[in-house]
């Protein structure tokens, strides 16, 4: 199945159990939102949750591209990736977390054609405040699927207060033999989906409060899926990350974890500036300037005189249209090469100063102090800098 069947498929099976659309939301939140991007489905949704009535009724679905700063670290394994589209279905106070649970099941066993033995869930085990979630349990079990029970890890939030609740995750078996152990205990399960009863509202001082309605918030991410129904090796092989692969591969020769680092982070910065961010030294500007920065960083350590100017047009053109945006390639690849320029440009200026402190040995936090307050080199950079032989002008 291709990403557009998989969604397609997603979407007919919520709307035929009478789920209307809600529309999607850009990955900037308006103003006064707390957080810096749209981290999954249901954030856009948050006023509904907490009980405002939504114009699309109780029932909800939607694919909403979401970036999570989160995982960066985690970027370059075989699943993590900073900006994905999130497949979401809500009931805002209708049905309950075992309708949830069966549908989804059927979803993915009857709608994508998964093995049923290739699952595993895992549901809340309680913890010192709330009991485990028994029917989440009981549901699992009467339809087949092996069940593990966790306290903290099946508890999600969106932040540390707002709505938030016990949650049940789907894992789908990824290794080459038959399935073994459990999530909590074999990395080869990865997690696709995850099923959230939104019935808590968290506030400052840590207090749990009932909400109004209790909801339920379902995410699944679009490349994982597409992984688990291609049997791909990891997201990289999907359709929307190849040819970014491809592109780089095609003109630097970089490790395999280097080379996902570099196409997850251009692919995601063109999507964050198709929602319209400028690189900057704050906020969602930063986090851009860091994607594009990093990415340059690992290219230059194998090449230092090559530019993303060489790369072709395809995949940002074809990107704004998978992400469902429309941007101008052109002026979006302008913003790109200016900010490649000034990158070039901090670290000729930086590389001296930098090579003068690392003569003396190690560098140390008065070093990286210095370079900053006095000359305005940010940390990342210096590491850049420390990290890249020679950069030629
Ligand atoms: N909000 C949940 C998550 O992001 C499910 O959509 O995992």
């Amino acid at each position: 199945m291709t990403p557009d069947e998989i969604i397609r498929t997603f979407l007919d099976h919520y709307r035929r159990l009478d789920h209307r659309d809600a529309p999607e939301s850009s990955l900037i939140p308006p103003p006064g939102d707390p957080v810096l991007f749209t981290t999954s489905g249901m954030h856009p949704l948050t006023p509904y949750l907490l009980g405002r009535p939504h114009p699309g009724g109780r029932r909800l679905v939607n694919v909403q591209r979401c970036l999570r700063t989160t995982d960066l670290d985690e970027v370059g394994d075989r699943t993590h990736l900073t900006v994905f589209d999130m497949l979401g279905s809500w009931s805002l106070g209708d049905y309950d977390i075992a309708t949830s649970l069966r549908w989804g099941h059927q979803l993915l066993t009857e709608g994508f054609g998964i093995d049923p033995g290739r699952l595993h869930a895992t549901v809340f085990g309680g913890d010192e405040q709330l009991g485990p979630d028994e029917t989440a349990w009981r549901t699992w079990t009467a339809l087949g699927v092996p069940v593990e029970a966790n306290d903290a890890e099946n508890w999600w939030s969106n932040g540390p207060t707002g709505p938030c609740g016990p949650d049940s995750e789907i894992f789908v078996w990824t290794g080459d033999g038959p399935p073994a152990g459990t999530p909590g205990t074999d990395g080869r399960w990865m997690e696709v989906w995850n099923h959230v009863q939104l019935r808590h509202h968290r506030h400052a001082d840590g207090r749990l409060t009932p909400l109004p309605l209790c909801s339920i918030d379902t995410g699944m991410g679009l490349e994982r899926l597409e992984l688990v129904l291609t049997g791909g090796r990891d997201v990289y092989q999907g359709e929307r990350l190849r040819p970014w692969v491809a592109a780089v591969r095609d003109r630097w020769s970089l490790g395999e974890p280097e080379l996902r680092v570099v196409a997850d982070h251009l692919r995601s910065a063109v999507v964050v500036l198709a929602d319209g961010v400028r690189p900057g030294n704050t906020g969602r500007g930063y986090v851009l300037r860091r994607l594009l920065r990093r990415a340059l960083t690992t290219l230059w350590r194998d090449d230092p005189s090559r530019s993303l100017a060489e790369l072709p047009d395809d995949p940002f053109r074809d990107t704004g249209r998978w992400f469902r945006q429309q941007p101008d390639v052109g002026r979006l690849r302008a913003v790109v090469a200016d900010e490649e320029r000034r990158f070039r440009g901090l670290l000729e200026r930086g590389r001296p100063l930098v090579d003068r402190v690392r003569a003396r040995g190690p560098l140390t936090e008065r070093d990286y102090h210095w370079l900053h307050d006095t000359h305005g080199l940010p940390r990342d950079l210096v590491d850049g800098l420390l990290s890249v032989a020679v950069i030629e002008p």
